[in-house]
Formats: C-alpha cells, structure tokens, sequence
C-alpha cells in the first residue's frame, strides 16, 4: 500500500536519503542540488570524476550529507558497489532519481544494431539495473520510497534519426508501469519524467544549427527548457506530495506532445 500521508505543499525531503544517477549530468545535477535544498542527503552517481566535487559542494552549501560514488550503470558489480557505498554513508535509501542517458543520432535505415544495443543497455537495461537494487534495498527498509527515472517526449512522438534512442526510453516507460504496479505493495512509487529538449551537453548534441531553430518552431512554449524546470518535476514525484501518483510519465515539453 502507498500510504496517505498528509501533505503541506512544501515538497519538504529533511531526512531523506537520495540517489540520483547521472547526477553529474545537467538534470541530474540541478536535481540532486533541489533536493539537497529541501534538506535530503545525497549521493550523486555517474561515471564521470566529477561526483565528488558536486557533492562536496552541494554539502558545504546546504549542510545535507553528500556524496559522490563513480558507477557505470552497465555493470552489475559497478551497481552493487555504489549501493553498498550509498547504505554505508547513510544508513538507508529513500528516493532514486535515474536518468544515466546516452544519445547517438542516426537514421533507420543506417543504425547498426550495435547502436541500438548500447542506447538500450545504458538507457534501459542499465536504469532498470539500478531502480531493481534500490528496490530490494527500500523493501528491506520497509518504508516505502520514490523511484523517478527520466525519460523523454520521444516515448510519444516520432523524431527524425532517433530510432535507437526511441527504442531505449519507450522500452523505459513499460519497465515504469510494470514496476509501478508491482511495488506499490511495498509502498514504492514509481514514475518517469519526460522532458523535451533541455539545454545541456545531450540536448546541444541532438539538436543543432537548422533542427534547433525548426524545433523550437515546433514547441508553443517557443523555446528549449532549462534543467532546473526539469529537477521540479522530479522532485514533485519524489515528494509525499504525489504518493497517489504511480507508474506515470510526466511530460515537460511546454506544449510540444499537444499535437
Ligand atoms: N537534454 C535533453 O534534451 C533531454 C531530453 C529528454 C530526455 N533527456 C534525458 O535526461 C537525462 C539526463 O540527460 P542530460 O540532458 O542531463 O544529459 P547529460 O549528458 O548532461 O547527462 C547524462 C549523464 O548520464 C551519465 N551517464 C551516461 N552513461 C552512464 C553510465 N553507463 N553509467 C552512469 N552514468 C552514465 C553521463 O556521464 C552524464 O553525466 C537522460 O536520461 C536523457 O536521456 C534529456
């Protein structure tokens, strides 16, 4: 059961344990600083050096616990360590914030499988990874937890040369509902984001020069989103603020998916 809990509208997360993957990535960073204001300890993971460093300022600004654990989302032996790392610096887990991300840009008719294979490995199978450990760990809790992964408008609409990209994050929004289902006896929510272009490294690598001018065309809210706007939606579905929402897909395109 996903217990009622009476909420104040203060998305307040003081105590709580977080993970957020990527977090040394533009969403995941602007996010794992979001809850640190809201007073979570958190661990910041990501394959890149850099989780330390974002940690340790995240700590000094906000006086939270942090830390950054170096994990590559693709191997199990990577995921166990990080967290067994996350358990021993702060007793528990009580949200997850995945959104590990890898985009390459071809059209169908030129992507390799092999293509298709490293997009679903890190993008699918690599958060399922995660989302199934920190699982197991919150039901051995017993206290319930929030599971956000991110995900992206192109689980709805199609999208010039992103045939393996749309492969990964609609293969990530079944594993949400199945597992959204599935864990909301233990009191687990599970929800995805799914954001439109986002203005950082992923997003100025897919869209560039002539496509970046056209999409924006495209999208009524006439411009790309900012990863902060992003972070708010994850937070939202990490608070007790949206315990009765589970197995959603959360989009933030300003209008684009209205089509
Ligand atoms: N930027 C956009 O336009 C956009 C739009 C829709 C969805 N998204 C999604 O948002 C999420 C965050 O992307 P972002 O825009 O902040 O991009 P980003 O490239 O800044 O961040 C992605 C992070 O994932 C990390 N990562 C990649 N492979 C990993 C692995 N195997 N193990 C651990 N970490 C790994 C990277 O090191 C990076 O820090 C991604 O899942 C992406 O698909 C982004």
């Amino acid at each position: 059961m996903i217990a009622y809990q009476k909420v104040s509208g203060s998305f307040d997360l003081t105590g709580k344990n977080a993970i957020v993957v990527g977090g040394a990535g533009g969403i995941g960073e602007a996010t794992a600083e979001m809850y640190a204001r809201k007073g979570a300890n958190v661990a910041i993971v990501d394959m890149k050096d850099t989780c330390g460093e974002i940690a340790a300022r995240l700590a000094a600004q906000f006086g939270v616990k942090a830390i950054g654990v170096r994990c590559d989302v693709t191997s199990q032996e990577s995921v166990d360590g990080m967290l067994a790392a996350v358990v021993e610096a702060f007793g528990g887990v009580d949200i997850l914030a995945a959104m590990p991300g890898f985009v390459d840009l071809y059209r169908a008719t030129e992507t390799e499988i092999s293509c298709i294979e490293k997009h679903i490995n890190i993008n699918a199978i690599g958060v399922f990874r995660v989302c199934k450990a920190v699982a197991n760990q919150m039901i051995v809790q017993g206290r319930g937890g929030k599971i956000v992964c991110v995900t992206s408008q192109a689980d709805f609409i199609a999208i010039n040369k992103h045939v393996a990209y749309t492969m990964s994050k609609a293969a990530l929004v079944g594993m949400i509902k199945v597992c959204a289902l599935e864990w909301a006896e233990y009191g687990i929510n599970v929800n995805g984001v799914a954001p439109t272009v986002v203005n950082t490294y992923m997003g100025e690598k897919a869209w560039q020069g002539k496509v970046k001018t056209d999409m924006i065309e495209k999208i009524p809210a006439h411009r790309f989103a900012e990863t902060d706007e992003i972070a708010a939606a994850v937070l939202f579905l990490s608070c007790p603020e949206s315990n009765m929402i589970t197995g959603e897909d959360l989009v933030v395109d300003g209008g684009f998916t209205i089509y």
